[in-house]
């Protein structure tokens, strides 16, 4: 199973992925993840990426690129994954195709989650996520347990979310019209609770 998860910033790829993935068995890459990661590492990488992630823009194909081909190739995909935040440009989504066919591992869906954009900010802006444990929050929505030390994104900033969704709708949402020529893309209504949502995800999954 090879799965895209495409949507908007803060639209719940990186909460509902984890449910997909268990079911599925198979690993989340996410490339935010991914970038976080570096960058708390202080790789060289991970200090590039951050000058573009701490202004709310996207990071260069080429990076992404290079890190996702090379996760790819680790033993835990030999079953597939789950692509959460990757690809967002035209240049990735090609890379991708290309990386797969080398695979000869044909894609299986891509799901697209449908929230309205005054929703993601407010969903983006008071996300939290626990440090120890990674997982995500939400102060409203899906409050944290008591004693948790929460971390707030540097790129959760209202002004800088809203860079992101622009940049999301002027670059990324070029891949749907890409996705859906294929018969690829399902669109999912990403409003409603955590478990309506993922019901929803599960559905329009093959098989
Ligand atoms: P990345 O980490 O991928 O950020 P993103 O795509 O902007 O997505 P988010 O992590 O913001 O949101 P999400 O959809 O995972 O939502 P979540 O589940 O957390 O990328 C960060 C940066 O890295 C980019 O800006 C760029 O700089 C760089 N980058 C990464 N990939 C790149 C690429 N391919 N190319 C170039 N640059 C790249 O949910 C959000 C909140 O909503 C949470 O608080 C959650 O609890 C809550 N929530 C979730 N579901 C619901 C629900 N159903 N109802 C109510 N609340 C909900």
């Amino acid at each position: 199973m090879i799965v895209i998860l495409l949507g908007p910033p803060a639209s719940g790829k990186g909460t509902q992925a984890v449910a997909l993935c268990t079911r599925y068995g198979i690993p989340q890459i996410s490339t935010g993840d991914m970038l976080r990661q570096a960058q708390a590492a202080g790789t060289a990488l991970g200090k590039d990426a951050a000058r573009y992630m701490s202004a709310g823009q996207l990071v260069p194909d080429s990076v992404v690129i290079g890190l996702v081909g090379e996760r790819i190739t680790a033993d835990d995909c030999k079953n597939g994954f789950l692509l959460d935040g990757f690809p967002r440009t035209q240049a990735q989504a090609e890379a991708l195709d290309k990386l797969l066919s080398e695979k000869q591992c044909p894609l299986d869906a891509v799901l697209q989650l449908d929230v309205p954009r005054e929703l993601l900010v407010e969903r983006a802006v008071l996300r939290r996520t626990d440090k120890a444990t990674g997982k995500i929050y939400h102060l409203k929505y899906n409050p944290p347990p008591e004693g948790a030390v929460l971390e707030h994104r540097s790129d959760d900033q209202e002004d800088k979310v809203n860079k992101r969704l622009d940049d999301f709708e002027r670059v990324t949402t070029t891949l749907i019209p890409y996705y859906q020529a294929r018969g690829l893309l399902r669109r999912v209504d990403g409003v409603g609770s955590l478990s309506e949502v993922q019901a929803r995800l599960f559905a329009a999954l093959p098989g």
